[in-house]
């Protein structure tokens, strides 16, 4: 109830393409994980905690046109749960953790029977950026990784990195190569995504 293991991410990028599209007169279904942002109007949201509740809610939503997964979901949980405090004792040292691994809901999604015609995946990497986001392509069955880098080296935004920051710069890996667009606002990021999935949708590119 009080310690807890995560992936850290503000939502900002995910809440602004969903903004995005549904601005552009899509019906928009969120599905978001705790943030502490206001949902973006016009658009219905679902609350989860964890990725066991994602799943279900993403898969509960079927069919649907599209699918853009933005959410930075933690690979792994701890095998249990205490319903305590877990308490530091003097002398004792650290509690050992036993992880196991959290459903992969793009990798779900992508090899669904009611699969969207349009699946989109986010890859954030600290390293190998391009080679990593494109053995995700085919791995969880994507149409398309927008990739974007979190190291704090080389990444955008300084110190505070793309997560939890405003802006970002990605680059959209598909099966037709890769496209590199320049550091902008997570907004502006999510309106050319949004104009993406248009496109795609209907043919146009
Ligand atoms: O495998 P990795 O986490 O690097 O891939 C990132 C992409 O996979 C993102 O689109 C993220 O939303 C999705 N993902 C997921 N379920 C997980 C882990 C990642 O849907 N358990």
């Amino acid at each position: 109830p009080v310690r807890y293991i995560s992936n850290h991410s503000s939502g900002k990028q995910g809440h602004a393409i969903a903004g995005a599209l549904a601005a552009m007169g899509a019906e928009v279904r969120l599905v978001s994980g705790p943030v502490t942002i206001s949902d973006p109007s016009g658009v219905s949201v679902t609350r989860v905690e964890t990725a066991r509740e994602m799943l279900a809610a993403v898969e509960g939503l079927l069919p649907a046109d599209a699918a853009i997964m933005v959410a930075a979901v933690a690979d792994w949980r701890t095998e249990t749960e205490s319903d305590q405090k877990i308490k530091k004792e003097p002398g004792k040292g650290a509690p050992p953790l036993t992880m196991t691994e959290n459903p992969d809901i793009l990798r779900t999604i992508g090899h669904h029977e009611k699969r969207p015609k349009l699946v989109i995946g986010f890859a954030a990497e600290t390293d190998d950026l391009i080679a990593n986001a494109t053995a995700k392509l085919s791995r969880k069955g994507a149409d398309m990784i927008i990739a974007n880098d979190v190291s704090t080296k080389t990444g955008i935004g300084g110190a505070q990195g793309v997560m939890g920051g405003d802006r970002n710069r990605v680059r959209i890996i598909s099966h037709d190569g890769v496209e590199e667009w320049p550091e902008l606002s997570k907004q502006e990021t999510a309106e050319r995504i949004a104009r993406l999935v248009a496109d795609r949708l209907t043919g146009k590119r």
